[in-house]
């Protein structure tokens, strides 16, 4: 069901209370090192500004515990970050719903924008709280939900919130909607063939994308960690790699489910050890010699699927092929990603890792689009539907 959007809502002089998934990763010193998050949020963050609105962004940051120091975890950087894309002040408040937030939100002026500190240094947050969703829905005359990244969660801002706010103007923001039609597009009217490519280390992590993608694409393509749990599965040999035990069975069901549609790896690049002056070779899959551990697909692999992206009329990527981080175990992650920006495919790359890696390869702008949700696109291909979409007004 379509959802209003930001630019369907009068906003000038009025309070938008929007949710966006600065969930960005920091250094040290507390920079933000990949900004992407915050500039996908700029065109509803822009067109809430440019219309004289008074903007208040809620998001969190990590995972804080209770009872820490949590201070690695302020959004404060992210408020910084934000300042600098748009060229103007951002304030920033140094609590979520208390004095700090109240003044700050108080003193906003038409066109100005505050950030709340992180969500989740209330427990409420994670709980879906109710009288810490009713504090935050006090501050806005209208809610926006510009956080794709999270909407496969029900925290408070993301679900408590908003049911707060019935009766004010409840809408998406452009990066919601951009990223749902992208993903649901592919899976309701894919072009074909339609491939998929996942890897990642676990298996348990892609059970539900595997079987709902196995009933949607002509091929679903496996890599990463996860193969050598399939490699057990098939009675292979796996020497020192990664594997998990329990999900053998699991791995099982996946391979007869699958039939031809399941392809695996043929052949791996295995080291002696987790470093990149390990010895190597390549081997057969299921042929890992004991001593070493399986670290990224094969040639011949990288090869195949390369050949069965170029064929693709949709590709949809979610986890590396190998340890990308680790050259030469980068080949089969980067001979794909290659694949897919060289080809004429409609290309959906899935956060997390995998956007990480095609934007380290320079590709991010050879593919059609890439996601700011890891869990959230996943989510999204298992064919999950979002509460905290679901929720909001429909156009
Ligand atoms: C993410 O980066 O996965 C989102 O921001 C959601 O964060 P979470 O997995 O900690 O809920
Ligand atoms: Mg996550």
């Amino acid at each position: 069901m379509p959802k209003q959007s930001i630019a369907d809502i009068d906003v000038a002089g009025k309070r938008v209370l929007m949710r966006v998934d600065f969930n960005v990763p920091l250094d040290e010193s507390g920079t933000v090192t990949d900004d992407r998050r915050v500039r996908m949020a700029l065109p509803s963050i822009k067109s809430v500004i440019d219309r004289g609105g008074r903007l208040i962004l809620m998001s969190h940051l990590g995972r804080p515990k209770s009872g820490e120091d949590n201070s690695k975890f302020s959004l404060k950087p992210a408020a910084d970050c934000l300042s600098r894309l748009l060229g103007q002040p951002v304030s920033f408040a140094s609590d979520t719903v208390g004095d700090d937030a109240s003044k700050k939100v108080g003193e906003l002026a038409d066109g100005g924008v505050v950030v709340l500190e992180n969500l989740r240094f209330n427990d409420g947050e994670k709980q879906g709280d109710a009288d810490f969703a009713a504090q935050l829905a006090e501050f806005g005359d209208a809610y926006c939900n510009d956080a794709f990244g999270t909407c496969h969660r029900k925290d408070a801002s993301m679900v408590a919130v908003p049911e707060a706010m019935q009766g004010k103007p409840r809408v998406v923001g452009f990066l919601v909607q951009k990223e749902i039609q992208y993903l649901a597009e592919a899976i309701a009217s894919p072009k074909r063939p339609f491939v998929a490519i996942l890897g990642g280390a676990k298996v348990s992590d892609k059970i539900k994308v595997i079987r709902n993608l196995l009933t949607i694409c002509d091929q679903v393509l496996i890599g990463g960690a996860m193969a050598y749990t399939f490699s057990l599965a098939q009675g292979g040999k796996v020497g020192g790699s990664l594997v998990e035990e329990d999900k053998v069975e699991l791995a099982k069901e996946l391979i007869d489910a699958g039939g031809s549609k399941l392809i695996l790896p043929t052949d791996t690049h295995c080291g002696d050890a987790f470093s990149s002056d390990c010895n190597k070779q390549v081997v057969r899959a299921g042929e890992i010699p004991d001593g070493f551990e399986g670290l990224d697909i094969g040639p011949e692999t990288a090869r195949h699927y390369s050949e069965l992206v170029a064929a693709a009329g949709t590709v949809v990527w979610n986890g590396p092929m190998g340890v990308f981080e680790m050259p030469p175990f980068d080949a089969g992650t980067r001979a794909v990603a290659q694949s897919i920006a060289d080809s004429h495919a409609v290309s959906i790359i899935g956060g997390g890792d995998s956007a990480a890696a095609i934007a380290q390869l320079g590709f991010a702008d050879q593919v059609s689009h890439v996601s700011t949700g890891g869990g959230a696109s996943l989510a999204m291909l298992e064919g999950q539907s979002f509460a905290a979409v679901d929720l909001l007004d429909d156009a």
